[in-house]
């Protein structure tokens, strides 16, 4: 047997993608689809979504604004999967079973968790506590055994391992365990709070979206918090240095500006308007697909159509084994 090794990774519909996600995970999809050496699969996880509280409207919209995002920066239909989650309903099933073999004291450990429950008091459901259940349902129902993401998810890859031994050591050998892929800058940190992840959860001045205008990129990398003053800003300027570094083509300028940093003399009053000018110049063509992909919501439904029955035909053989493993019928 020699099968194409299956690639797995999912994003939230959180609305419109910013540069963390693109810099931290996406961007890797694309690398991984195009090498052809894999079997992309690549979701966007809806079910994930309601462990916090949102509307039906803006659910619906971010999962098409997230389904668009994805199509402009090089995810290919024709080379990988594209779907969503809630369309395979094999995702929930799986979760099931990972529920009754994950012991409640793995997902006490979970720091997003852990973290999330602060942050929302008056919403610490269910689906919050075992959102990395559903997450290892994702993976194996796939048999990926690679997974690219950013830093802040690799303890949930790690439990999908344990998850896949648990299975194992019960049913019988039968799930293989992922790994986790990071990028190269696996954290982007908040433009507005260098001390934090870059996330929705700061505010628009913490990231900047695919979808930014110009002015909107200018303004916030002018108003992005550097290392000045020390203490917990001091990774702020290293942050930008790491944008510049990931958008600019020519090699020499970044590590110019980045020597320049090291010797604590960059000027940011030059840097930061040559880092706007490249990001700017970067999401351009990102930001030209994304609007003739907004013109055509036939092709973009059609996608999600075929990419959902590819995901359902895979998931269900699964399941049919899994069933038969453990004993339902
Ligand atoms: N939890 C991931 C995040 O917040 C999204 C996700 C859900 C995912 N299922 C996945 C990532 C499976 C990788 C694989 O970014």
């Amino acid at each position: 047997m020699n099968q194409t090794p299956v690639i797995f990774s999912g994003i939230k519909a959180t609305g419109k993608m910013h540069i963390g996600n693109y810099l931290g995970a996406v961007k890797n999809w694309v690398t991984l689809q195009n090498s052809g050496d894999y079997q992309t699969i690549y979701s966007i996880v809806d079910l994930h979504s309601l462990t916090i509280d949102i509307g039906k409207e803006e659910l619906l919209a971010n999962t098409g604004d997230m389904t668009i995002d994805l199509l402009a920066t090089g995810i290919d239909p024709k080379k990988s999967i594209l779907f969503i989650q809630s369309q395979v309903k094999e995702h929930a099933e799986l979760a099931w079973v990972f529920n009754c073999i994950l012991p409640v004291s793995e997902l006490e450990k979970m720091t997003q968790f852990k973290d999330k429950a602060k942050r929302h008091k008056d919403n610490v459901n269910m689906g919050l506590f075992d959102y990395p259940a559903l997450m290892a349902a994702d993976i194996l129902l796939y048999h990926a055994t690679a997974v690219p993401i950013g830093d802040d998810q690799d303890q949930h890859v790690e439990l999908t391992r344990k998850v896949a031994r648990k299975f194992n050591n019960r049913w019988g050998e039968y799930f293989q365990e992922p790994q986790t892929i990071l990028t190269k800058i696996p954290r982007l940190m908040a433009l507005n709070d260098p001390a934090k992840k870059m996330s929705k959860d700061l505010g628009p001045k913490s990231y900047i979206a695919l979808s930014d205008t110009p002015d909107e990129i200018r303004d916030k990398i002018a108003k992005a918090v550097t290392d000045t003053g020390g203490g917990k800003n001091a990774v702020g300027g290293k942050n930008l240095i790491d944008l510049f570094e990931a958008f600019v083509d020519d090699d020499n300028i970044a590590a110019k500006f980045k020597g320049d940093y090291k010797n604590g003399q960059l000027q940011y009053s030059t840097f930061k308007p040559m880092l706007a000018n490249v990001i700017i110049s970067a999401l351009k063509p990102i930001q030209e697909k994304r609007k003739e992909l907004a013109k055509n919501s036939d092709y973009v439904a059609s996608v999600l159509k075929e990419g959902a029955e590819k995901a359902r035909t895979m998931a269900e053989k699964t399941m049919r084994e899994v069933r038969e493993k453990i004993g339902l019928l």
